[in-house]
């Protein structure tokens, strides 16, 4: 059993940037972040394009940056929430960059700004092609001179502890003392009670097999908050970023950065016809679920594997400073982008939706916090603005610490018992995790894809159910396995994807039902 005033499950910028203020402004309080592989993987860590903020006044303003956000986020954001976030955005940075953070600069000394789809203007902060790298390591960097935390790798949360799993009376309010973790060098489970619990586990791409994400992005804080019957949301705004590098294999795709797109590449069929114009007068700056859409149904038609990233009009010394991680990368798959374009794919980016939170990231569970893309606090709507996610992450785990300042919570003093695992074995076929993994990813690929139907989620339901029961059975008779959990939470989170977008009867941002009525 491990006690702490502060349980952070995840180590990318949402559950980071809240780890090293509450533990910097109360020593006095220990803080515990568990994270479920390296402590620097994360979507964070693959981050590209930036974090979005108005810094240029003269071309640039609040308003401006409010005004795409709800563009983008296609009528269902949360007004105040998007203006919140945009204003807090430029402190956030500065406090970002004090905790050492670098990004570029142009010729004039200032903060080089790029361009996204969906913006208006440059407003993307960056360091060179890999932002998120070094966000990542100025964070952990910046943790590691603090004595009240404790950082534990290789650590994954099974499930979070609440009023199920103790003997004390039911409440209607559900309230949250930490979580159960697998240590998973050891195989053992342990207990952390903790006063407040942070959820920030991030996206769900690998539910996907065709994702940008990383493998760890399974969902788990959402499939955990969901089984303890937190109020979940907006799932079926799945977004799909519009060029990921093709390549046959299945797991994740390297990303080419929409920025790439901001400096001027342009989207080809294979017969050279740029097509983005025919669909939108932004053309390749549309936001990102109307270029996703667009390149699906180029595909769909002409039956191509791919579309194209034209890059050889671009001025070829200065590409290679923005992006070049992007540049190798493309060169180490033998694509030479001076002359060859990219063959690139939308693939599943970033989820929308997730644990609901208020303004402070507080969850519809007492003492249960979100924070990051596992939350859905209401700045998205349908359809995120490219670079608002790392943006929301640095302001919302600033409310949740202001809020914990504000409201110190009450130790708990609940008696937690251990993890139960009577009569479970080590289970003898993994391949029944593998195969139900693939007809996972095929069924949410095939049948929850870009473009959805009624019938098809239909169909969804039913494969998903057969899943479900082979998953649920190995579970019950198994010991805990790092991918049996997994699979077990990216089942949940198909559900809600599923079962979410069964019940919105109109096409929204990313969103869009053949069966719906408002068309493309
Ligand atoms: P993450 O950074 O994903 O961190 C989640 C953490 O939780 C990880 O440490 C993980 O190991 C841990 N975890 C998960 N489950 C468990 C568990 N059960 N137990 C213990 N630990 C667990 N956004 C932008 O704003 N700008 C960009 O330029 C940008 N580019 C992107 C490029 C790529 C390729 C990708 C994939 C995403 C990009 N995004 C971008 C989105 C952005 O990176 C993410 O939304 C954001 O980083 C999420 O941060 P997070 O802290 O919420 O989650
Ligand atoms: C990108 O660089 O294209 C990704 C940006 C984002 O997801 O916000």
């Amino acid at each position: 059993m491990i006690r702490t005033n502060f349980l952070v499950i995840g180590s990318g910028v949402a559950g980071l940037t809240f780890a090293v203020k509450i533990a910097q402004k109360l020593s006095d309080k220990t803080v515990t972040i568990v994270t479920k592989a390296d402590e620097d993987e994360s979507n964070t860590k693959y981050a590209q394009g930036g974090v979005a903020v108005v810094l240029d006044l003269e071309e640039d303003s609040f308003q401006k940056h409010i005004r795409d956000t709800l563009v983008a986020g296609d009528g269902l954001c949360d007004e105040e929430v998007v203006e919140m976030v945009v204003k807090k955005g430029p402190k956030r940075l500065k406090e970002l960059m004090l905790w050492g953070a670098n990004f570029d600069i142009d010729a004039s000394g200032k903060l080089d700004l790029g361009r996204e789809g969906g913006h208006s203007v440059h407003r993307v902060v960056h360091h060179k092609d890999i932002t998120g790298y070094e966000v990542e390591r100025a964070l952990l960097q910046s943790l590691n001179r603090l004595p009240n935390v404790t950082l534990l790798s290789y650590h994954f949360a099974v499930d979070l502890i609440t009023e199920h799993h103790l003997e004390v009376p039911k409440s209607r309010q559900v309230s949250c003392y930490g979580a159960y973790v697998l240590n998973q060098r050891t195989g053992d489970i342990i207990t952390i009670k903790a006063d407040s619990t942070l959820l920030a586990t991030g996206g769900i791409g690998h539910v996907y097999g065709r994702t940008t994400n990383p493998v760890i992005a399974t969902g788990d804080g959402i499939a955990m908050a969901y089984r303890a019957k937190a109020e979940i949301r907006d799932m079926e705004f799945v977004q799909f970023h519009p060029t990921a590098l093709f390549t046959a294999k299945e797991g994740p795709l390297f990303l080419i950065s929409e920025a790439v797109r901001g400096f001027g590449a342009i989207l080809r069929t294979k017969n050279g016809h740029r097509f983005m114009p025919d669909y939108d007068e932004r053309a390749e700056l549309a936001s990102r679920d109307i270029v996703s859409q667009s390149i699906d149904n180029e595909l769909k038609r002409s039956g191509d594997t791919s579309v194209f990233l034209d890059c050889t009009h671009l001025d070829m010394d200065e590409f290679k400073r923005h992006f070049p991680t992007i540049y190798k990368e493309c060169l180490a798959n033998h694509i030479a982008i001076e002359t060859d374009w990219i063959p690139v794919v939308p693939a599943s980016h970033y989820l929308c939706g997730g644990v609901v939170v208020d303004k402070h990231g507080r969850t519809s569970i007492t003492n249960l916090f979100a924070c990051g893309e596992c939350s859905r606090t209401g700045l998205h709507g349908a359809n995120r603005l490219a670079s608002n996610s790392l943006l929301e992450a640095l302001v919302y785990a600033n409310n949740s610490f202001k809020y914990h300042l504000a409201h110190p919570v009450d130790p708990i003093d609940v008696s937690i018992p251990p993890w139960d695992d009577e009569g479970t074995h080590i289970p003898k076929e993994y391949i029944l995790i593998r195969h139900n993994l693939t007809k996972l990813q095929a069924l949410m690929r095939d049948y929850v894809g870009i473009v959805r139907s009624s019938d098809r989620l239909a169909k969804a339901v039913l494969h998903l159910d057969l899943i479900y029961k082979e998953v649920e059975e190995l579970y019950k008779s198994s010991k805990i396995t790092t991918t049996l959990c997994e699979l077990r939470n990216m089942i949940n989170v198909a559900h809600l994807i599923i079962g979410q977008s069964m019940e919105r009867k109109e096409n929204r941002g990313g969103y869009y039902n053949l069966d719906n009525t408002i068309a493309l």
